[in-house]
């Protein structure tokens, strides 16, 4: 990914206000704080500081630019996060070497946002007017409030055959954009058309916001009863989730995410006070919407029909979502009922009555497969869920849970149960941001528990009072880096004992005071975020102390090390019979251990 487009996206974005979409800051003396969106937590340990661009949680240590943030927060990779904030600023981002492809795919990505903009706003517009009439009775009949309509941006497609084309058509695009768009549809004949026509329009929105494909529902009777957008561009089935964009800031709170299968579900679910939930848009759930949702909820809360597809389907889900390392329970609906009309019927009571005998989803799993399926079934089921696990550290966890709730020896399925993923990605997630970049007491302890692990991914590890001290010096710079050059001038790298320390500053150095950031690991960006926003910040005549302390540190340094080379020399010298230099190294030496004068 181009460093400039990166740049570029960092420079368009306040971080404040990207934060603020899924968490409600405060402005506390001079920095924003909030409910930790990384951990369960009641009162705000994470903050924000806007002015430079980053996020520190006290509680825990999660911390990054904005970039980081989202990412996180999301559960995207790097490059998606940056594309889609690319896409949002409106950064072109040009492929490495120059790609006329890609600046030509962004082209059309830009093009297909706008085009839905602009038929979001004509889907509303068209529901307020004389044509609306039958599906604003609809929306009455079904009980929808007006908050709901508005909260979800709720339209109606008229029953015409080029009533978005024209519109589009008079914004400057082509019926052949619209189509690639999704937003109209070619015949065999090549004729163009809308797609949506006389049904009910349900927006599909980003996490920016951005609305990026449509649901209609058809009004009266009539084949298919939802009509949803096809791939596009901007839009793949199974990577969105409907109302997770009204739901995140509610999710963030709660830690949970409800999910259910149905646009209307999820519409009276917001409605009935149930802030949290989403659905997954007519497909069954897959991976990448689990990772979407993981960022934000550390339990999801599955909703399914009563039925026999209903329970496989559960089945399906829950494990996906055990697999990532998530809780879940499952939420059977009575027989004929769904949340929607459950909540229409029951209110919140009747749908309370449902969580209330929901069962945990690992359980679940386990009671179905261990009654429902054959032996080796059983054991294959048991395999297969070990192998999809990426992390050793949940593979512990669920091997005796596994082996308990199926009868299996525990022995045998950590023999036969596969070797899972472990290797590949040998939880280095986990590990920054807890075990590493603490300076506090605990660190040392924690630091080299996990000491063998971290080498053998060939990274450095600090270990103990080495690396207290090299902290204690690093805090200088990082909370005045206008010092760097100066320091650097001193040999101030000569202080720092640990590896890590050297190559943070190293780093430091590097970025002469811009966007040092970008530049630093996981571990690296808690002590840097950590430092400057709780160090305690010096000012005149104490850190002009501070300043005078670290130089006499390096001085004393110098010396010990020019003492050590000077002892080693006289050693050789006198080894090899070199009288010369014996006398000569051995006068530096004498005139190195003499008192300093006073000036
Ligand atoms: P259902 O058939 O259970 O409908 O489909 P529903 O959600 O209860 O709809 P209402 O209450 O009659 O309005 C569940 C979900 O499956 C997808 C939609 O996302 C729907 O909400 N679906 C269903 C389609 O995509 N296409 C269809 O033709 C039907
Ligand atoms: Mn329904």
């Amino acid at each position: 990914m181009d460093s400039q487009v990166i740049q570029a996206v960092k420079q368009r974005l306040n971080i404040a206000d990207v934060v603020r979409r899924y968490v409600a800051l405060r402005s506390v003396s001079g920095r924003w704080v909030g409910l930790c969106p990384f951990h369960q937590e009641k009162t705000p340990s994470f903050s924000v500081n806007e002015s430079e661009g980053f996020y520190y949680c006290f509680g825990c240590q999660a911390s990054g630019d904005v970039l980081d943030f989202y990412m996180k927060v999301n559960g995207l990779e790097f490059r998606d996060a940056v594309e889609q904030l690319a896409t949002e600023t409106g950064v072109e981002i040009k492929a490495y070497k120059h790609d006329p492809q890609a600046d030509e795919r962004q082209k059309v990505k830009k093009a297909c946002l706008d085009m839905h903009t602009l038929a979001q706003e004509y889907f509303r517009r068209n529901l307020g007017l004389a044509g609306g009439d039958a599906a604003r009775a609809y929306l009455r009949k079904r009980g929808s409030s007006q908050e709901i309509i508005q909260l979800f941006g709720l339209g109606q497609s008229p029953d015409d055959w080029h009533g978005l084309a024209n519109h589009l058509k008079s914004k400057g695009y082509t019926p052949e954009q619209g189509a690639v768009a999704g937003l109209l549809s070619k015949n065999e004949k090549g004729n163009i058309y809308d797609r949506f026509r006389g049904r009910l329009i349900f927006p599909i929105q980003n996490l920016s916001g951005q609305v990026i494909a449509f649901g209609g529902r058809i009004i009266t009777e009539g084949e298919p009863k939802y009509l949803n957008s096809s791939d596009t561009p901007i839009y793949k089935k199974g990577e969105h989730l409907y109302g997770l964009y009204q739901a995140r800031q509610a999710m963030t709170r709660s830690k949970r995410a409800i999910l259910t299968e149905g646009y209307m579900d999820v519409l009276t679910l917001h409605q009935f006070g149930y802030a949290d939930s989403c659905g997954v848009l007519g497909t069954a759930l897959t991976q990448e919407q689990v990772k979407r949702l993981s960022g934000f909820c550390s339990r999801i809360d599955l909703i399914f029909d009563g039925d026999g597809a209903g329970r496989k389907a559960a089945l399906r889900s829950a494990e996906m979502i055990l697999h990532q390392g998530i809780a879940c329970r499952v939420v059977l609906m009575p027989d004929g009922e769904d949340v929607d009309s459950l909540l229409q019927a029951k209110g919140r009571d009747g749908l309370e009555e449902c969580f209330d005998i929901a069962s945990d989803g690992l359980a679940y799993s386990l009671n179905t497969v261990r009654t429902q399926f054959a032996p080796r079934e059983v054991v294959a089921w048991a395999q297969g869920f070990l192998s999809h696990l990426s992390d050793p550290a949940l593979r512990s966890y669920y091997l005796p849970r596994l082996a308990d709730g199926l009868g299996l020896s525990e022995g045998d399925l950590r023999r036969y149960g596969g070797q899972g993923k472990a290797g590949e990605r040998q939880g280095a997630g986990q590990m920054s941001g807890q075990a590493l970049g603490q300076a506090s007491g605990q660190y040392s302890s924690q630091a080299s528990g996990q000491a063998g692990n971290k080498a053998a991914q060939g990274a450095i590890l600090p270990v103990g009072r080495d690396d207290q001290n090299d902290k204690a010096f690093l805090t200088f710079p990082v909370l005045y880096p206008e010092y760097v050059a100066h320091l650097q001038k001193k040999g101030f790298g000569e202080l720092l004992l640990t590896d890590w320390a050297n190559a943070f500053w190293r780093k430091f150095v590097e970025a002469g005071g811009h966007d040092v950031l970008s530049r630093l690991d996981d571990a690296e960006k808690v002590f840097y975020a950590k430092t400057r926003t709780t160090a305690h910040r010096l000012e005149g005549e104490e850190l002009a102390r501070e300043w005078e302390h670290i130089c006499s540190c390096i001085g004393e340094v110098l010396v010990r090390k020019e003492r050590e080379r000077l002892k080693e020399a006289i050693r050789m010298a006198e080894k090899n019979g070199d009288n010369d230099s014996l006398i000569a190294h051995m006068a530096s030496l004498k005139a190195l251990n003499a008192p300093k004068r006073e000036e």
